[in-house]
């Protein structure tokens, strides 16, 4: 939606020049086109492969043993959900959503599930319906959670600030959260720290991760729940 605003303010600004026949309206018509073309080109290679390459990278730093019990929070489609189960030969990948298929077109569990058969995890998938602000599960059930361009949807900040609640009860002791995300990611970092999370880092994942330029970029947020 950014990305359409401002092509629409710039096409706009283009076709005034034009209308005022200044000289210099092709060149600058032709230098937004370009501009435009590039965002797209950055946009599509980060939803087709730059989060996959970059997740990827993310999960083989966790150093997993294999046995882990992992939490995707508002998993969609499962780009990241099955690329952890792949790594869990003896644990557990768990995706809670929502569906909004607002944030992901074609969301639902059973896209998922079918995902899931088609990469051949399903045995160690489960896939649940409910909201990251009120989690299906016991205290301590997981030892990481992940989540990837979810949170930042909950509109209201005490929403977000919620979700990391519940993903901090559900961690055990030296259980790992790993968030990538965009816009709000400094309010995660503050409010981790505040509820005594360990080892809190933030790190941005560069060009690959970008949803059209830099100034959608996404970052990891990185903590560790202390043992008591
Ligand atoms: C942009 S998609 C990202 C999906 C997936 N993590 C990925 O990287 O492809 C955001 C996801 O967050 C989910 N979501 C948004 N708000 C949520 C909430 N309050 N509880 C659970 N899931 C939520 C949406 O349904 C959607 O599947």
């Amino acid at each position: 939606m950014t990305m359409i605003a401002i092509s629409g303010v710039l096409l706009m600004a283009a076709a005034a020049l034009a209308a005022l026949r200044i000289p210099a309206a092709p060149g600058i018509a032709v230098s937004i086109a370009v501009g435009l073309l590039a965002m797209v080109a950055v946009h599509a290679h980060t939803t087709l492969r730059g989060k996959f390459a970059v997740w990827a990278g993310i999960l083989s730093g966790l150093g997993l043993k294999g046995n882990e019990r992992v939490l995707d929070l508002g998993c969609g489609r499962g780009a990241v959900l099955l690329a952890v189960a792949k790594l869990l030969p003896s644990g557990r990948a768990v995706g809670v959503d929502i569906w909004s298929t607002s944030d992901q077109s074609g969301n639902s569990a059973e896209a998922t599930e079918r995902n899931a058969k088609a990469e051949g995890v399903a045995d160690r998938v489960e896939v649940r319906s409910g909201d990251v602000r009120a989690l299906p599960f016991p205290e301590a059930s997981f030892d990481l959670v992940v989540s990837s361009m979810a949170i930042h949807n909950i509109r209201e900040r005490d929403g977000r600030k919620s979700a990391l609640d519940e993903a901090i009860r559900v961690l055990q002791e030296g259980g790992r959260l790993a968030i990538v995300d965009f816009m709000v990611v400094d309010e995660y970092v503050e409010h981790l720290r505040l509820r005594g999370m360990q080892d809190v880092e933030l790190r941005p994942l560069g060009w690959r991760f970008w949803y059209g330029g830099p100034w959608l970029g996404a970052s990891l947020v990185r903590a560790t729940r202390p043992a008591l």
